[in-house]
């Protein structure tokens, strides 16, 4: 990675769990001091080799995430914020899980920089919790909140899971409105999907759980636009809401293609033309950086298509929709053929009543948001 590049955002990904969630696909082993310690070893090596030549490295968004970055220790936490060597950023999000956070902590991430907190509530009835495999009570997330305001955190925010089977319209209600009442800047709501190698996609293959249909999840989803818009909380992505000037910086950076540098097992980089994705591997992950090698990965050069591609679909699923023009420029794909093929397309789903265009910009309508996926699809070259 050439030093000219400018990176926007660093992204730690923290592989530790307590356990595992029902719902959960994402890379995650069982947290245990010890391997907590040959983790930080190797990231601080792979950050080294990654971004060691870097005169100030000053990202404008961090972000740690997992796993749980709240299972570290207060000196494991002390480690990682050293050695991410940033000592301010625009924006710096840790997700901290109900019931392994709390205040001493939370003000050590404070005075170290971080100012923004993604809570995992995912839901506001113990029934819920425990059907979603979550290891932590509604008492503890009261306990998380009450503990971060006390650290000082104002710009915080949740995540809630949508569409739980045996979740009913009402209880979802109740859920959102629960939400509400702990005043959060940000909320995420999820639908619910059913991972491969997840224990929810095994007991949905055995019909022991049936997920909602489309009609009924499409219902869910517009109750939470309906109560989050009712609050003040704008829906500036699909599935994302917050008070004006409270969005994400470091997902929006992400979603418009900006550079970013991921760090840790699992983790994914952008930058320039290129991908890469470290294995899902921690075992392998700390015996090639403790042999002084990069870890295991894959590495994709995206072609001006492919990035054309997802700069056009990320930006179609945020509120402020996408300029085709400025996706064509930053692909550099302005003589390409590609531009009449996507005119095309526009213009059809346009025609449907999937999209508008307004000040230049191409923007879903309420029915396209609700089937973005197939956009996307129609989308693809
Ligand atoms: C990778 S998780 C990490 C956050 C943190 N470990 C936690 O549990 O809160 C990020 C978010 O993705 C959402 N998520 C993960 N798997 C999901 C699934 N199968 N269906 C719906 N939402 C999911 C959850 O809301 C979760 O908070
Ligand atoms: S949802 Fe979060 S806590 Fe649960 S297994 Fe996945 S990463 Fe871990």
């Amino acid at each position: 990675m050439s030093d000219s590049e400018s990176i926007d955002g660093l992204y730690i990904h923290v592989p530790f769990c307590d356990g595992k969630c029902a719902y959960c696909a994402f890379y995650s082993v069982p947290y245990t001091a010890g391997a907590a310690e040959d983790w930080l070893r190797a990231l601080e090596r792979e950050r080294t080799l990654t971004l060691g030549g870097r005169s100030g490295f000053a990202p404008r968004t961090v972000y740690f995430g997992g796993g749980t970055p709240t299972l570290l220790s207060r000196s494991q936490l002390e480690r990682l914020l050293d050695l991410t060597g940033v000592a301010q950023a625009e924006e710096w999000t840790v997700e901290a899980n109900p019931g392994s956070v709390d205040a001493d902590r939370l003000r050590l991430l404070a005075s170290r920089g971080v100012n923004r907190i993604s809570v995992g509530v995912q839901a506001l009835d113990d029934r819920t919790l425990t059907f979603l495999g979550r290891r932590h009570t509604v008492a503890d997330t009261h306990t998380a909140v009450a503990a971060l305001r006390a650290a000082g955190f104002v710009n915080w925010g949740l995540d809630l899971i949508a569409c739980v089977p045996g979740v009913s319209r009402r209880q979802w209600e109740q859920t959102l409105a629960g939400a509400l009442a702990l005043e959060p800047c940000h909320i995420s709501v999820y639908a619910l999907t059913s991972e491969e190698g997840s224990a929810l996609a095994r007991r949905v293959a055995d019909g022991r759980v049936q997920l909602l249909d489309d009609e009924e999840q499409l219902a869910m989803l517009a109750l939470a636009e309906e109560k989050l818009g009712a609050a003040g909380l704008v829906r500036y992505e699909i599935s994302n809401y917050a008070r004006p000037g409270r969005e994400c910086l470091h997902n929006l950076s992400c979603w418009q293609g900006k550079n970013y540098v991921g760090l840790g097992c699992a983790a994914a980089s952008r930058v320039g033309g290129r991908r890469w994705t470290n294995r899902s591997d921690l075992k392998a992950y700390v015996e090639a950086l403790d042999a002084g090698r990069l870890p295991p990965r894959e590495t994709e050069e995206l072609s001006p298509a492919t990035d054309g591609f997802e700069r056009l679909v990320f930006g179609l699923r945020t509120a402020a929709g996408v300029s085709l023009e400025e996706v064509l420029r930053e692909a550099r794909l302005e003589h390409s053929p590609v531009v009449a093929i996507w005119n095309r397309t526009l213009e059809r789903l346009r025609g449907e009543g999937l999209l508008v265009r307004e000040d230049g910009r191409w923007k879903l309508t309420r029915r396209g948001f609700e089937v973005a996926d197939h956009v996307a699809v129609e989308l693809v070259l």
